[in-house]
């Protein structure tokens, strides 16, 4: 079936039957924005989430989350749109229920369901009749049918006869000032026509363009394609980097003349490997769910095994940049979250390469102006004196001029500081 945007289906207003009361649960990276961008459209927001101390800084009015200002949570706060809880009995107030809780992978990088299923349970008692319940956490196709539809008609209350169930898998890219979710198109999957009805009359409240899909599976399998598609790039790129750089060529100058082509191709820059709650996790979603089905899926599996080995590769670069007389190499990690913009440290390479850095005798220190506690490790000042810097994310407000001035040798994995002496790029 040929996907549709809202535009082109008739979308009766009925949402407008039940107030307009939203519950979310989980506040954090997506459920957070989601609330302030449906106050914006008119929402009254309940947020729940089980952590307790998270809760409280939100009702104190502290943002946990770069993409969301004290001001605005604030201002959402004092008057009345928005507060977060711990009580899930909150949620029969509700008219429509988003589930944006994490979805790690377990100690086998397999999909770890275990806090998507505890919310599910934790709101299932107290939905009320005519509820629309729709899962924006990222998981494997057949999660909203197989796991969270059974799990609520389990535990849900007796006069909760019809709950209408969708997945609309959020697609927020925190620390990007373009792209939000007003005018990302959400793509919405519904068991059954009702649901669909609703979830697209939801969305449509909130977003600027509703992309209609046959189905969960399909909305559920694209979310993993997104990120899958992210991850096999990096990797392509970075195994690339590898053999441009043990042929002498300058990767980037490659990448920006392959970008000239007009059609075709799209560029994708090497780096440290992946991190963040998404890319280096969905794919493994992507596997697991094709290793149930009896199938494989060898070249993503090659992907992350690729990326896995950068910070391997960046490390040895690093300290082959060191003179070789020096027995224990001082070695500064330059942002450690896993992208700029945000203090996120979820699944970031940077873990990897200080492991692999100590694991080789490197006396290793890191700073990152937006992350003041990184494994139970405090930063240290920029100019720390060392004997090479590692550029993993060009963090704002991080002052690489004090490096540069000082002759500090930079190994630069970002490609940011380009033509100044000691500067080398992956
Ligand atoms: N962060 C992103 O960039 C991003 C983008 C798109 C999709 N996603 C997906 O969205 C989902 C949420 O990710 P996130 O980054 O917002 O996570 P997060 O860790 O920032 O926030 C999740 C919140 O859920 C709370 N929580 C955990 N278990 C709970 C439970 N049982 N009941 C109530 N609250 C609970 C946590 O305390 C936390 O505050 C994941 O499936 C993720 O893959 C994330």
């Amino acid at each position: 079936m040929a996907l549709k945007s809202l535009r082109e289906v008739s979308i009766p207003s009925v949402i407008a039957e039940r107030p307009k009361v939203l519950a979310i649960i989980g506040q954090g990276y997506v459920g957070l924005p989601l609330a302030m961008a449906a106050i914006d459209a008119g929402w009254i927001v309940i947020g729940v989430d089980n952590f307790v101390a998270k809760v409280d800084q939100i009702n104190g009015g502290s943002s946990p989350v770069e993409d969301v200002s004290d001001k605005q949570l604030q201002a959402a706060i004092s008057n009345g749109s928005y507060r977060a809880t711990t009580d899930f009995s909150e949620v029969a107030k509700a008219s429509v229920i988003t589930i944006c809780v994490p979805t790690p992978l377990d100690d086998k990088r397999e999909p770890d369901l275990t806090l998507l299923q505890s919310a599910v349970k934790g709101i299932a008692p107290h939905i009320s009749n005519e509820t629309l319940v729709v899962s924006e956490s990222t998981s494997y196709p057949g999660t909203l049918r197989e796991i969270i539809i059974p799990t609520v008609n389990e535990f849900k209350h007796a006069d909760s006869k019809k709950v209408y169930y969708a997945c609309a898998p959020e697609r927020v890219n925190p620390g990007d000032k373009l792209w939000n979710q007003k005018n990302t198109p959400r793509l919405v999957g519904a068991i059954d026509q009702e649901s669909q009805i609703k979830a697209l009359s939801f969305y449509k409240s909130i977003c600027d363009a509703v992309v209609s899909v046959s189905n969960p599976e399909v909305a559920e399998a694209a979310k993993l394609l997104e990120n899958t598609f992210r991850l096999v790039n990096i990797a392509l790129i970075n195994e690339f980097t590898q053999l441009c750089s043990s042929s002498g060529i300058n990767v980037h100058e490659v990448i920006n003349a392959a970008t000239s082509k007009p059609y075709g191709f799209m560029p994708f820059t090497p780096g440290v490997g992946v991190g963040g709650h998404c890319i280096p996790v969905d794919p493994l979603y992507l596997t697991w769910w094709a290793r149930q089905n009896g199938s494989e899926a060898t070249f993503v599996e090659s992907a992350d095994l690729i990326n896995h080995e950068m910070p391997k590769y960046v490390a040895e670069r690093a300290l082959g940049m060191v003179d070789d007389r020096i027995t224990t190499p001082r070695v500064l990690i330059l942002g450690v979250a896993y992208k700029p913009g945000v203090g996120d440290v979820r699944e970031t390479p940077a873990t990897a390469l200080r492991n692999y850095l100590k694991a080789q005798g490197a006396d290793v220190a890191w700073h990152d102006p937006m992350v003041p506690v990184w494994e139970g490790t405090k930063p240290v000042d920029v100019d720390w004196d060392c004997d090479v810097a590692i550029l993993a994310t060009n963090q704002p407000g991080m002052d690489l001029g004090k490096l540069t001035a000082n002759g500090v040798q930079i190994l630069d994995c970002t490609n940011s500081i380009i033509g100044q002496a000691g500067v080398s790029s992956l």
